[in-house]
């Protein structure tokens, strides 16, 4: 017995060694470094007030007993509360202030040797951290990654209490930045000898189908003797095989052929994972995994964007940071169900305004077949707010700009570099040379994508700044694509800001029309008709008529996927806040309502998105889903039709369809068919004088029905409906499940003008973590547990608890109508 059981010991001790011994040790050692972090505000304060910052909160010995404990990634600004006082431009929310993490634990003796480093992928803004007391290092920039190494200070074996400070300069930003540890944070650990941070680079330079060479470039921070590197290309995915390997004396660049590779394409976006190991003697020093993908880009002055030697235009849209109600704070489950909506109206590309997104959303572009272009800054070295990035710009550009690129340079999603927005040096010719000067930063890191910028000066078509990016973004210049194509034949050129039509989703005003500075009614809402626009924008249309006049045009990026928080134009108290309202009662009545609330008018987000902050679709979602989905069959009715004071009224009835023709029915009676005109993109029935009852659509393609689609008058409303996007989450503390709450009639219809108040509690292994309604002007707590819904619609974010299943019950009532629930499993396997 005791023979048998050494036996299996030593079975046991055999097995442990050779792990240890074989070539996928763990001797890069990378954790999470999220949880239990002690945290505190100073400076000014979510309430208004201000609080002194005490001395030495970096030291060891400083009490943090009464901090909050939290765990990361956490933005301190969405918590609120909304303040009237607070500018509109970044939301009414407190971001602004000094944050202090302080977290102290224990260094194991795996720390031994090592060299010990902290990442984060952002931390807004103006990180400094400290180690026990030693001063590690700083990074000021909120939307860069970096690292910082630890080894100094660090004790091994004992505890170690790192201290993080954060100041957010008010007037920093022309959005809402959030503020805190908003991305995740983790520690890495190496031996000595190891490969740097990000140094590691796959380009595929030579790709067709029977084969393609990845070259792969690999960085490590010391050579020494009889160094060995090993490369082993997997395919990456639920089964992941062995493709190719190759296994040399080190050097630091490696051709490896594979055959017949699969090619990332935006139907099938095949991804590979390179295991790269660095030897001596047999003994592993360091392992590094990365993802890339197999595919080629050429942008040309003619042919626009080919992917894969395929012609792609891309229908992009402009996205900030923020997810919703859920604010900063990464959560891979929100990013990915915002580009599942982006895909669901036929977005295929994402132009992350105007800073480096989280890795995770790269990592997400990869896998579900999105095109990015990651951009750097809001401004180079002149100021568009007090505090902006501008006095950073001098020290920092640099390294911002090799970060970025060094971090996200092997995502087969990422097809485009831009230096910038808008610049302020973009008038003057004399600034010409920093475009040059940053592009070249880039290319020094990555020349297998062109760089670009997004440019809204007219001069900056002529004044040298042409000549200085690879691709040339226009931001709301349709109609000088003509004139700048013509002046330079050979450069690829597109809209990279577009549109910027405003409207609030479920919203309408009367009469209907379409000077763009008009449409806005209601309590500070902008009518959903979709022709309203600030000074320097447009309508859709307009867009996609000029894209298809100029197909030499590579694409556009919308002004924006989604509504963010902050900048609520037309209400943000610049010039377009005046918008002409078309009753003269409400023009009257909104004036003095202006008037009297100064600076505290009420918008706190945008109105721009296709999408609003939940998520749901406005009309426009089905304007480009028409447009860019042409083989999708759909049929999408606007206005709603409950309007009981208009009776008898003209109540222009627009149909947004993939389809080229269609007959309208009120109440079975037709009103008539409708053909598209050539470079128009909307059915429209203007004259429709309102009777309550059944609007149905017939749309036709090619002579056949196409899509039908009906809307009806409701009843008045009686129920909630809860509609879990997911019922099965992961009990992983992250994992989230979007709940649509409809206030729906006795037949099911959702009643659209309703604001009912309802109340939400949660049983089971989940908690409530956001709650909003898409209305931009709404103040209640996105963390609250009740709140108005706004045109029928409001959204529940439910997460998982980690390491908890079971039954998640989310309960809701409202007075006057029928309680409801829904359930969510929370299960350990995914
Ligand atoms: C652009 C700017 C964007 C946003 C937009 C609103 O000029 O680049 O950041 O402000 O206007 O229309």
């Amino acid at each position: 017995m005791i023979n048998r059981l050494s036996f299996i010991k030593f079975i046991f001790i055999c097995f442990i060694v050779i792990c240890n011994f074989n070539t996928y040790g763990q001797e890069r050692i990378i954790k999470s470094f999220n949880d239990d972090w002690k945290f505190a505000r100073f400076g000014s304060m979510s309430d208004g007030s201000t609080l002194e910052e005490p001395k030495n909160i970096d030291e060891i010995g400083f009490n943090d007993a009464n901090w909050r404990l939290l765990n990361l990634p956490h933005d301190w600004g969405i918590e609120g509360p909304f303040r009237a006082n607070l500018p509109n431009q970044t939301g009414k929310l407190p971001w602004a202030g000094i944050g202090w993490y302080r977290k102290t634990y224990k260094s194991p003796q795996e720390d031994k040797g090592k060299r010990v480093f902290i990442e984060f992928d952002g931390a807004m803004s103006g990180t400094k951290v400290w180690l026990n007391g030693g001063y590690v290092g700083e990074w000021p920039y909120g939307y860069a990654s970096f690292r910082l190494e630890l080894t100094h200070h660090l004790k091994v074996g004992e505890e170690n209490t790192i201290a993080v400070r954060l100041n957010n300069k008010a007037e920093s930003s022309r959005w809402y930045p959030g503020g805190g540890i908003y991305r995740n944070v983790r520690l890495v650990k190496t031996n000595p000898i190891h490969i740097t941070h990000w140094g590691v680079f796959v380009t595929t330079p030579k790709v067709n189908k029977e084969q393609a060479t990845v070259h792969i470039k690999t960085d490590i921070n010391e050579e020494i003797s009889n160094l060995e590197i090993l490369h082993e290309i997997y395919t990456k995915g639920a089964n992941p095989t062995k493709v190719e390997a190759q296994k040399t004396a080190f050097k630091q660049d490696c051709d490896i052929i594979i055959n017949s590779p699969k090619l990332w394409d935006l139907d099938a976006p095949n991804l590979y994972e390179v295991k790269t190991t660095l030897i001596k003697k047999g003994k592993v020093l360091d392992t590094y995994s990365s993802t890339f993908g197999i595919r080629t880009i050429e942008f040309t002055a003619n042919s626009g964007f080919l992917l894969n030697g395929k012609k792609v235009h891309l229908n992009g849209v402009c996205q900030h940071h923020d997810l919703g109600p859920l604010g900063t704070a990464v959560n891979v489950r929100a990013m990915e169900r915002q580009i599942e909506i982006l895909k669901s109206f036929g977005t295929n590309a994402i132009r992350t305004a105007h800073n480096p997104p989280a890795p995770e959303f790269l990592d997400l572009c990869d896998k579900m077949g999105m095109l990015v272009q990651v951009e750097a800054f809001d401004v180079w070295q002149k100021k568009k707010v007090k505090n902006d990035y501008a006095s950073l710009f001098g020290a920092w550009h640099e390294k911002d700009l090799r970060a970025m690129v060094k971090r996200d340079r092997n995502h087969p999603s990422v097809i485009m570099w831009s230096t910038g927005n808008e610049m302020i040096e973009l008038r003057d010719a004399q600034d010409a040379p920093m475009a040059v000067m940053l592009a070249d930063i880039i290319r020094s890191e990555d020349n297998t994508r062109p760089t670009t910028f997004g440019n809204s000066r007219p001069e900056a078509t002529t004044n040298g700044f042409e000549k200085t990016a690879d691709v040339f973004g226009l931001n709301y210049k349709p109609h000088l694509y003509a004139e700048v194509h013509k002046a330079n034949p050979n450069l690829p050129i597109y809209g990279s800001e577009t549109a910027s039509t405003v409207s609030s989703r479920g919203e309408y005003f009367f009469p209907v029309s379409e000077n763009k500075k008009e449409g806005s009614g209601g309590y500070f809402q902008v009518s959903s008709y979709d022709f309203s626009a600030p000074n320097w924008a447009y309508r859709a249309d307009l867009e996609f008529e000029a894209q298809e006049k100029n197909p030499y045009v590579f694409g556009e990026f919308v002004w924006t996927g989604f509504d963010y928080i902050g900048e609520p134009t037309p209400y943000n108290k610049d010039k377009t806040n005046l918008l002409n309202f078309t009753d003269p009662a409400e023009k009257t009545r909104m004036k003095e309502a202006l008037k009297k609330l100064g600076k505290n008018i009420p918008p706190r987000s945008s109105y721009f998105g296709i999408v609003d902050l939940c998520g749901f679709p406005k009309d426009r979602f089905y304007l480009y889903q028409a447009h860019w989905r042409p083989n999708f069959p759909m049929a999408h009715i606007l206005p709603h039709w409950n309007w009981e004071e208009r009776i008898g009224k003209v109540t222009p009835v627009f149909v947004y369809t993939s389809g080229d023709e269609a007959e309208l029915f009120l109440n079975g009676k037709s009103l008539g068919r409708k053909k598209k005109e050539k470079y128009k993109y909307r059915l429209r029935w203007n004259e429709v004088v309102y009777k309550p009852g059944t609007l149905k659509v017939v749309a036709y393609k090619n002579e056949k029905v196409w899509a039908k689609s009906e809307i009806k008058t409701t009843k008045k409303a009686s129920h909630i409906k809860l509609s879990p996007d997911r019922t099965r989450i992961t009990a992983n503390g992250q994992d989230l499940s979007f709940v649509t709450v409809k206030i729906i009639d006795k037949n099911g219809l959702t009643v659209p003008r309703t604001h009912n108040i309802v109340e939400y509690s949660v049983s089971g292994p989940g908690e409530i973590i956001a709650i909003g309604n898409g209305d931009p002007t709404n103040h209640e707590s996105f963390q609250a547990t009740k709140r108005k819904v706004f045109n029928g619609l409001a959204l529940v974010v439910i997460r998982s608890k980690k390491g908890e299943e079971g039954k998640i019950v989310l309960h809701a009532k409202s007075s006057g109508l029928k309680t409801t629930n829904t359930e969510i499993a929370a299960t350990l396997k995914k």
